[in-house]
């Protein structure tokens, strides 16, 4: 009785703590719009003697953690890469758990009183979503749906799902040269920048310019993620923590080194 009494006292503690740190942080510039590329839940799995499903379980617990700090934060918009189309090509059993989980938790983050909800944010299933099994693709339209009303922050999360930037920037293409055909003007069609800019999946969700894009476990390449987003300010960060460790203590610097160019920009 005594312990956990004590255990709760210790938790919010740190709890009130971390809101302190958060209160601090947001006085400075905050930027608009941070993308994760969630890499490293095998990894921490193996070097925790745990099965890939635990890793890829507590790569989801990460992911919650980091959306309530960066909505603490007001970060207006988070993306996060939970599935490339290239990793269709792993193992059925591993892609199949990986479904599940995205079946499963799509529905729970949506929910009345859950995360998203609790603080106004909007859900974009971003990607090839045609490609993902039946079941998930029922989910994630229901669970968009679930948070079409919240609009108090206009805060959005754009869950990448089955996702590469080429697929993306193709389908834009395809978008805008469709569209010109249909126009009945008698100029030539040009179809600009800005055009595709606009039939991309991001933009289509509302989502502002990327400030920041964030990839874990120390590996450093972009693995088709968001190429178009990655624009002249964007910040790219390598962190060396696993997916499922990256926590508050890992974000802080990120968001540290963002404010000190932005002041000397
Ligand atoms: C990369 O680590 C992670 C993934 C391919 C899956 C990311 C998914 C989650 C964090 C949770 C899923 C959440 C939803 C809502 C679907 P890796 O498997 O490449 O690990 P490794 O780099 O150590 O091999
Ligand atoms: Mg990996």
């Amino acid at each position: 009785m005594f312990l956990r009494a004590l255990r709760w006292l210790r938790r919010k503690v740190a709890d009130r703590a971390q809101r302190l740190l958060l209160t601090v942080l947001a006085a400075g510039p905050i930027p608009r719009h941070v993308a994760f590329v969630m890499d490293g839940n095998r990894r921490y799995a193996r070097s925790h003697r745990k099965r890939p499903t635990e890793g890829h379980l507590e790569g989801f617990q990460a992911l919650r953690r980091m959306l309530e700090i960066c909505f603490v934060l007001d970060i207006r918009c988070v993306s996060a890469f939970a599935f490339s189309i290239e990793n269709f090509k792993r193992s059925p059993e591993e892609v199949d758990t990986l479904m599940g989980i995205a079946e499963e938790k799509l529905l729970e983050l949506c929910q009345h009183g859950d995360l998203l909800n609790k603080y106004g944010v909007r859900l974009n299933v971003v990607g090839n979503v045609g490609l993902l099994p039946k079941p998930v693709q029922k989910a994630a339209r229901k669970a968009e749906n679930m948070t079409r009303h919240n609009k108090r922050r206009v805060a959005i999360f754009n869950l990448c799902m089955p996702y590469t930037s080429r697929d993306e920037m193709t389908t834009a293409v395809q978008t805008c040269v469709q569209n010109a055909m249909a126009s009945d003007s008698p100029e030539t069609p040009i179809i600009t920048e800005h055009d595709i800019d606009r039939a991309l999946l991001t933009s289509k969700g509302g989502s502002p310019p990327l400030d920041i894009l964030v990839r874990t476990s120390g590996v450093k390449r972009l693995s088709d993620f968001l190429l178009w987003q990655c624009c002249e300010n964007t910040q790219i960060q390598f962190a060396d923590a696993y997916w499922p460790d990256f926590g508050l203590f890992d974000l802080i610097p990120i968001i540290l080194d963002y404010q000190r160019k932005v002041w000397s920009r």
